[in-house]
């Protein structure tokens, strides 16, 4: 449809998260007359950044060294990080993360006022700052928020969900167009004008019927990005959550998460027998990193018959349950399991999306003016599996650096040539737990080239709904749901390796003669 309304910034930025309110905050700091437009899928704290519990990564303690960091990092990427992403990560992650305190969030500290460190899978070091015990997420974006709702050079759209990237004759990105819910005047379709476009807009989990994301990560920037003809890399490597509160069979929908920080702090993993079974899988034990972790708890289910393994935290008493992990026990109690007298049941879900749009070191994609950070984007720091609590620091690292790089180029909002009509049909909304459950069951944990055969028929089918859909949220989700889902079937079928968070049944080992390589992805009038 065509846009009934038009606003102007200098940089439209997509998504409200921690890597999109750290561009806009840090852009306004660098260009002091700079107007910067966010435009966000539902109200600005709705995305994931408010649910991370562990916390962020950072070389704070005397003993540790960026070299550490890194090494951490390049360990649980298996062989596919990019060295350099990584090493622009664990060196300017600290002062990024002080720049983030200097907004107002509070981390715990120990009596003496220094930060607090613990630990998470795969790192050799206490090197995670938390707040609230478990609620990082939520501290920072409430106070990434409060910074933005006070600057009056940036401007909020909450409800506003993009639909597609419009470019200028010269095919340099200059905005995009948005489908308002209920925002007056702006209601409906209409466009921002900008000189520049960041997407900021998180993850896909929600391609999968049981994730730890919330119901908005449905992919929206991965598939807007596709149909603009960017270039999307590593997108089969989906990280799955080793420990996730087991629900029942077949709970669908957003999980709750039980933190890797909870083994940081001494929780063993143990079947129903109350054996305890990472020891001898890996020199960290508990504490591999999570793509081990996932694996050894699904082998372990496999070879015991089980759905779900359980989290063993008795230990920790009443007090620090409640002082360290205030979440996680009230989630529990919740759902009448009580961490404190028995353990916890738990089982992989989906968590995060290693891949994405592909960019450089200052988040610039291969669509000139398009720039991307966050889950949304492929910087290359995560490789094939993420280190824990890396992502809140590449959404603060990677947010500054595209902010300084706007900053440079002094934008101003530019015209848009005529755009294509969009080639293909919206989906109906009743398809989304179709393409769920199918991607859960042929292209979830574990892979083969028959399930992934299977997916992409269903896939297939499921474009073709013959019935007359309605543009609203709903729809372009599910449109976005089928397009991700798609894109990450073809390139997990390619894959013919067990790699990082991307397990072939069929091609159970590392394969670093042909594998050691990404696969990039791009959309083409032929398909994918
Ligand atoms: C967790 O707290 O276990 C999640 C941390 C992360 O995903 O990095």
């Amino acid at each position: 449809p065509a846009p009934g309304w038009t606003v102007e910034a200098d940089v439209v930025v997509i998504g409200s998260g921690i890597a999109g309110l750290t561009v806009a905050l840090r852009h306004v700091e660098l260009d002091p007359v700079a107007r910067v437009l966010v435009v966000t899928k539902d109200v600005l704290s709705a995305g994931s950044t408010r649910w991370a519990q562990g916390g962020i990564a950072a070389v704070l303690d005397p003993e540790d060294t960026p070299d550490e960091h890194l090494r951490d990092t390049l360990v649980a990427g298996v062989g596919l990080c990019d060295e350099e992403a990584v090493r622009v990560l664990v060196t300017e992650g600290p002062d990024a993360l002080k720049r983030l305190m200097s907004h107002g969030a509070e981390f715990d500290r120990d009596t003496d006022g220094e930060l607090q460190l613990t630990r998470e899978g795969g790192h050799h070091r206490n090197r995670i700052v938390h707040a609230g015990g478990d609620a990082t997420g939520a501290e920072v974006q409430r106070a990434l928020a409060e910074a933005v709702l006070a600057e009056p050079r940036i401007e909020v759209i909450e409800h506003a969900l993009a639909l597609d990237l419009l470019l200028d004759a010269e095919g340099h990105a200059c905005g995009v167009t948005l489908h308002v819910m209920g925002e007056g005047a702006r209601d409906g379709v209409g466009a921002v004008r900008a000189g520049a476009v960041v997407l900021a807009s998180g993850g896909m989990g929600q391609v999968y019927a049981a994730t730890t994301n919330p119901v908005v990560s449905t992919g929206d920037g991965v598939a807007l990005a596709l149909r603009a003809g960017a270039v999307v890399r590593d997108i089969e490597f989906v990280q799955f959550h080793p420990t996730v509160l087991w629900l029942g069979e077949g709970s669908t929908g957003q999980q709750p998460l039980v933190s890797e920080a909870v083994r940081g702090e001494g929780a063993v993993l143990i079947d129903a027998t109350g054996e305890r079974f990472m020891q001898g899988v890996h020199e960290l034990a508990d504490l591999a990193p999570r793509d081990v972790v996932a694996k050894a708890i699904m082998r372990q289910m496999a070879r015991t018959g089980a759905d779900h393994v359980y989290l063993d935290a008795t230990h920790f008493g009443e007090e620090k349950w409640r002082s360290r992990f205030p979440t996680i026990l009230a989630v529990c109690r919740e759902h009448g399991i009580d961490p404190v007298t028995e353990p916890i049941p738990v089982a992989p879900a989906a968590h995060y999306a290693s891949g994405g749009v592909r960019t450089d070191l200052y988040g610039r994609t291969s669509v000139p003016g398009l720039y991307a950070c966050g889950e949304v984007a492929c910087t290359g720091v995560h490789g094939a599996n993420r280190l824990a609590s890396n992502s809140l620091l590449e959404g603060l690292v990677y947010g500054e650096r595209i902010a300084a790089d706007l900053a440079a180029k002094k934008l101003t909002p530019r015209e848009p040539a005529p755009a294509d009509e969009r080639p293909e049909g919206l989906v109906d909304p009743r398809t989304r737990p179709r393409i769920q459950s199918h991607m859960s069951r042929g292209a979830g944990v574990l892979r083969s080239d028959r399930s992934l055969a299977q997916v992409a028929r269903a896939l297939s089918d499921a474009r073709w709904t013959p019935v007359a859909v309605e543009p609203c949220t709903e729809s372009w989700e599910a449109t976005n749901l089928l397009t991700v889902a798609s894109a990450l079937v073809a390139a997990a079928a390619v894959r013919e390796e067990t790699r990082g968070s991307h397990w072939r049944e069929d091609h159970p080992d590392r394969d670093d003669a042909h594998w050691r390589a990404h696969i990039d992805i791009a959309l083409t009038a032929e398909g994918l």
